[in-house]
């Protein structure tokens, strides 16, 4: 496994393999890497002949109160872990690399953007998107991987690739968690040990929720119960807890759930937020 910290090194590469004919799979990650991670290294493998992953902390995606400088790191661990995965390269650029003085654009993604975690994290998606875009420009991979955890993420990426003619295929990953089913999150780490208790019921609860609404119960009531459910188990503040649409978030109407659907939370538990997303698998048939 080569691990290239220049975009003149991680092309060099590249193109090599390309001129060989070998098709390429790329995972953007931040690091402080768990299993998570490494199962979008596997897909890449499963999908390219060749796999990159990007370690790349993004300081365009954090807002002013956020946790750039705290956010975990561990290299060592990492390269261990991407090596063991069967990694082929690791492109881990310093921010100068990314962002050079003089460096001012970005990239939007309207609607999709806006709402979850878009409406209380406003800097977020503009930061995710111009990252992504750069690193699908700077790798040229044939496909990139991206985690169901972070649902919204992956549909904004999708929306800008197509909007914007980008020749790469959007893949995406099952969401991997612990034992007690707490969705594998680098931020994990911050929890006390009283607030992982409290954590392992976010998709305990998103679950039931999805249950229900499968079975044919109403959103408003099912969300209801739920908020109760969360306030039950400790969570003092919650961001949200919606159901929309799974292929464009649209908003779903106050009844039972008539397409494919998803539960999606977001909690802040002490100085930790967390995600969580749940499918609606059936839903009421139209
Ligand atoms: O999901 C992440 O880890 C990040 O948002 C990403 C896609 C690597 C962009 O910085």
């Amino acid at each position: 496994m080569r691990v290239v910290r220049t975009i003149k090194a991680l092309r060099a590469s590249v193109d090599g393999w390309r001129k060989n004919g070998q098709t390429i799979g790329l995972a953007p990650t931040m690091g402080a890497l768990h299993d998570g991670h490494v199962s979008l290294v596997t897909h890449a493998n499963n999908l390219a002949d060749r796999s990159v992953a990007s370690i790349f902390v993004n300081p365009r995606q954090f807002g002013p109160r956020e946790d750039l400088t705290t956010y975990p790191c561990d290299a060592a661990s990492d390269l261990e872990k991407l090596n063991a995965a069967g990694c082929d390269l690791v492109f881990a650029p310093a921010p100068t690399e990314v962002y050079p003085p003089g460096f001012q654009t970005s990239i939007g993604v309207d609607t999709l953007a806006s709402v979850l975690c878009g409406a209380s994290r406003p800097h977020f998606f503009g930061g995710v998107a111009t990252i992504v875009c750069k690193l699908l420009n700077q790798c040229r991979p044939d496909v990139a991987v991206f985690g169901e955890k972070d649902y919204q993420q992956l549909l904004v990426i999708r929306r800008m690739v197509k909007d914007l003619d980008m020749d790469v295929a959007i893949a995406s990953a099952p969401i991997v968690r612990e034992k007690d089913g707490l969705a594998m999150s680098s931020r994990n780490a911050y929890l006390t040990d009283v607030e992982r208790q409290i954590a392992a019921s976010l998709n305990r609860v998103i679950a039931e929720a999805a249950a229900r609404l499968e079975q044919g119960d109403e959103v408003e009531p099912t969300l209801n119960n739920s908020r109760a459910a969360l306030a039950e188990a400790g969570f003092e503040n919650i961001d949200y807890l919606e159901v929309r649409g799974a292929e464009d978030l649209s908003p779903l109407g106050l009844g039972a759930v008539k397409q494919s659907a998803r539960v999606f939370a977001a909690v802040n538990l002490g100085s930790t937020r967390l995600i969580d997303n749940w499918p609606v698998t059936s839903g009421t048939s139209v």
